[in-house]
């Protein structure tokens, strides 16, 4: 493959290809199709009680409203009963029990959004209550776990901890997050000829719509079209919830032969829906005067919510990124998951990997203040080597490494050590608010963990008249994908990205795809992208020399001369034996060209074996670094992020503007999560903030007025896409150095003698309790 070595941003970088949509408000999500003839609205009755035993559902009175059409109970499904992606624990509607409040048990439809809503109201339910499970603690308690232990191990965790000179533990707590996407979760059902079903679908995974929705209707695939054009955000919460919402749709329409469209409205979105995984974790750390770590043991304990979702996979990101970018001789990762009686908790940007990542942070920021170092040292010394200390604890090789280049170049240039010394001096002359400032790095493995999903395909064609459509298994949900795919698409055949349309993913198009998730997307879509322009170039290259010397009588043209380029096929001996795309396209028609191709993609030598806990799961690693400063008002518990410098290594970018877009997007989304994102359960189980007034996401006056974000230089990548690397999530957990400035400030309370107890998220009011514990500290 070319080098192609492109380092600085450019504005000419094309740019999103719905931004102009988004601001002119022109942009079609689901919710903008024009209504079908005779389409009804749906709604959900969903539980009120947390753990229960349903002993009735009666629909007399809501069937008795007119508009109303339809309502369909557990039993009324034609198919399976089930949603489970993974394990087959997760009911389409609640049948002889529910789990959670919020637990879907009927469907409506009507003929407008507010008799079905009506109509829900009228559904009475008669639910004897069971004690639910609610916390963590609560789960251990009860041994209500999800599915059996994992385990990572290497070396002597144990009998070195034992010999170490300096041991610290702790546990670690950090809290959920709502993916708090603009578009709620939505599908539009469309019933076509016998059981043909087709669903717009607000979806991250087509492919597994379309088998969730034939599995509840009981018919094959085939009879399944599901479509996506866009997503108006998903961050992992469209990943399986989606499904959802398809299969709830499908049923009504299934059963009423009429178009169904179910959307949630915020509050029911927010209240239904699984979140990031909370963790709660126990560790201990072994080190030497120097601060070399040694040895690390942590048990993480997820909250699995009430089924599986995707939670196994969640958990082993966090056990194959607990020992983050340090190379860790002896080393125990246990990762347990608990049932609790909560909405499923889902796939949140990270994956599992920012609480891996946050705890043995957490525990080297501890390290730093027990042996009075700069933290940063620490970090150093303790990063994976190039040569050696290389291997990760489940036995694969550290790559490429670009640690310690990133480490020193964001040293420079966020000016850490002369701005920590101004920080140190405005501790010094501030009482009530104080300053605080850290590092952090991350290293984020890119594959999906379960191997067979590294996967993907595409489907070219090249119409006669020289316009191109490409689709690809991918979904755009604003990262810009459908982008990078056409400068994939126009780079790999040599054509402009104006010839090029992206069409609307379609699982009839594109079959048996993975979701668009673990960041891959470009990666894998792309790849299967070029696969299928490597097939047209080869067909137009063979038929290329027969229409040149037509065009050119007495020229003769050899096929390995022949050059796609800047919208043109000329033989690159002798320039002027050129023809235009259009014209050529149209002659090779013809001529009986095939103008069209899929193609296929799959990410060679990655395997993992589960029991044993080695493997090598990951194509390559993306490393990052960010400093945050932060300041802390002490009475009010307000942070504000003050500045952040933001090092990122997305390989040889394919849109640099776009993976800086991604960066900052990642940053900020977990700086909501290590800050302001608190989500509250009564002790029935009732989520009590599930609207924008009393949740707080971050907004634009939470983004530090000096933000500096950088790709790095010179980082092509073997074997990827244009030697571009993944960028979608990675940059999220950089949020944590804005979590480890809390901290500083409030350590410095006491001249950073005594350790900060602080959680994530560090919530304002979070921050005034953990200052008043550290008044009350001894040094
Ligand atoms: N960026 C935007 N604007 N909207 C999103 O929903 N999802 C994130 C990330 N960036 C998301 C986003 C998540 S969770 C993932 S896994 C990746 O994008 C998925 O897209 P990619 O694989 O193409 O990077
Ligand atoms: Mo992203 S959490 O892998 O959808």
């Amino acid at each position: 493959m070319k080098k192609q070595l492109k380092h600085t941003i450019s504005h000419h970088d094309p740019v999103h290809d719905s931004a102009i949509k988004h601001v002119q408000g022109t942009t079609v999500y689901i919710d903008d199709m024009p209504a079908q003839t005779g389409e009804l609205q749906a709604w959900l009755v969903t539980s009120p009680v947390a753990k229960g035993k349903i002993k009735s559902i009666e629909t007399g009175e809501a069937q008795m409203i007119p508009g109303v059409h339809c309502i369909i109970t557990a039993r009324e499904i034609p198919g399976g009963n089930q949603m489970g992606p993974v394990f087959h624990d997760e009911p389409c509607l609640a049948d002889g029990h529910v789990h959670c409040i919020g637990q879907a048990i009927a469907l409506i439809a009507a003929d407008t959004f507010e008799i079905a809503h009506h109509a829900a109201s009228l559904v009475k339910l008669d639910i004897e209550p069971e004690t639910p499970i609610l916390t963590i603690d609560e789960a251990i308690q009860h041994n209500s776990r999800l599915q059996p232990e994992r385990r990572i191990e290497r070396g002597d965790p144990d009998g070195v901890l034992h010999s170490c000179k300096h041991v610290l533990h702790g546990q670690f707590h950090s809290g959920g997050q709502e993916h708090w996407y603009l578009e709620t979760q939505i599908c539009l059902a469309v019933p076509g000829e016998n059981d043909e079903m087709t669903c717009y679908s607000g979806t991250q995974h087509p492919s597994e719509t379309q088998a969730v929705v034939a599995e509840v209707l009981g018919i094959g695939r085939n009879q399944v079209v599901v479509e996506t054009r866009r997503l108006g955000g998903a961050f992992g919460g469209k990943e399986t919830q989606a499904n959802h919402l398809a299969a709830w749709a499908s049923l009504l329409a299934a059963k009423t032969r009429k178009p169904v469209r179910l959307r949630l409205t915020r509050d029911m979105d927010q209240s239904i829906t699984g979140k990031r995984h909370r963790f709660q974790s126990d560790w201990k750390i072994g080190f030497d005067d120097d601060g070399h770590i040694q040895s690390y043991t942590v048990i993480f304990n997820a909250d699995a919510g009430y089924a599986s979702d995707l939670t196994m996979a969640i958990l082993e990101r966090a056990m194959l990124h607990a020992e983050n970018a340090y190379f860790i001789p002896n080393i125990r990762i246990i990762g347990n998951t608990w049932k609790t009686n909560l909405p499923s908790n889902v796939a949140f940007r990270g994956f599992g990997q920012p609480q891996g990542l946050a705890v043995i942070e957490n525990a080297i920021d501890m390290m730093a203040r027990f042996l009075n170092k700069e933290p940063n040292d620490i970090r150093k010394i303790n990063f994976y080597g190039i040569h050696d200390r290389n291997t990760a604890p489940y036995g694969a090789t550290i790559k490429e490494n670009r640690l310690a280049l990133i480490h020193e170049k964001i040293i420079h240039s966020s000016e850490y050590i002369s701005r920590k010394k101004l920080v140190d001096d405005f501790n010094n002359f501030n009482h009530d608010v104080k300053r605080g400032i850290a590092l952090i790095p991350v290293k984020f493995g890119i594959s999906f963990t379960t191997a067979f999903l590294n996967q993907a395909g595409a489907l070219v064609h090249i119409y006669a008249d020289g316009s191109v459509q490409v689709n690809h298994g991918g979904i755009e949900m604003g990262q810009g994908l459908n982008l990078k795919m056409l400068q994939v698409a126009a780079a790999e055949l040599g054509v402009s990205i104006e010839r090029i349309k992206i069409t609307p993913t379609n699982t009839s198009k594109v079959p048996n795809t993975s979701a668009t998730a673990a960041s891959s997307g470009s990666d894998l879509n792309g790849m299967a992208v070029k696969n299928a322009m490597d097939q047209l170039k080869t067909r137009i290259k063979s038929i290329a020399p027969e229409i040149l010397e037509e065009l050119f009588p007495g020229k003769k043209v050899l096929p390995e001369n022949v050059v796609i380029e800047n919208d043109s096929i000329f033989d690159s001996t002798q320039k002027e034996v050129c023809c235009g795309f259009e014209e050529f396209c149209s002659k090779a028609y013809l001529k009986q060209t095939h103008l069209s191709a899929a193609g296929y993609y799959r990410t060679p030598d990655i395997w993992f074996d589960r029991p044993k806990g080695v493997g090598k799961p990951f194509h390559y690693y993306t490393y990052g670094m960010s400093v945050s400063e932060v300041e802390v008002n002490l009475l009010t518990g307000r942070v504000k992020l003050v500045r952040a410098d933001l090092v990122e290594d997305a390989g040889d970018s394919i849109n640099p503007m776009i993976d800086k877009g991604q960066v900052i997007g990642g940053f900020v989304q977990g700086l909501g999560w290590v800050t302001t994102e608190d989500i509250k359960w009564n002790k029935e189980g009732k989520l009590l903030n599930a609207s924008p007034d009393t949740y707080k996401i971050p907004t634009i006056s939470d983004v530090p007025v000096e933000l500096n974000v950088e790709l790095l230089e010179n980082a092509y990548n073997d074997n990827t896409i244009r030697g571009s690397k993944a960028v979608g999530e990675p940059p999220f957990p950089m949020a944590v150095s804005a979590w480890l400035a809390i901290k500083y400030a409030i350590a410095s309370i006491k001249n950073h003698k005594a350790e900060p107890m602080l959680s994530i998220p560090a919530t304002n009011e979070e921050v005034v309790l953990a200052v008043q514990r550290m008044n009350e500290a001894a040094e």
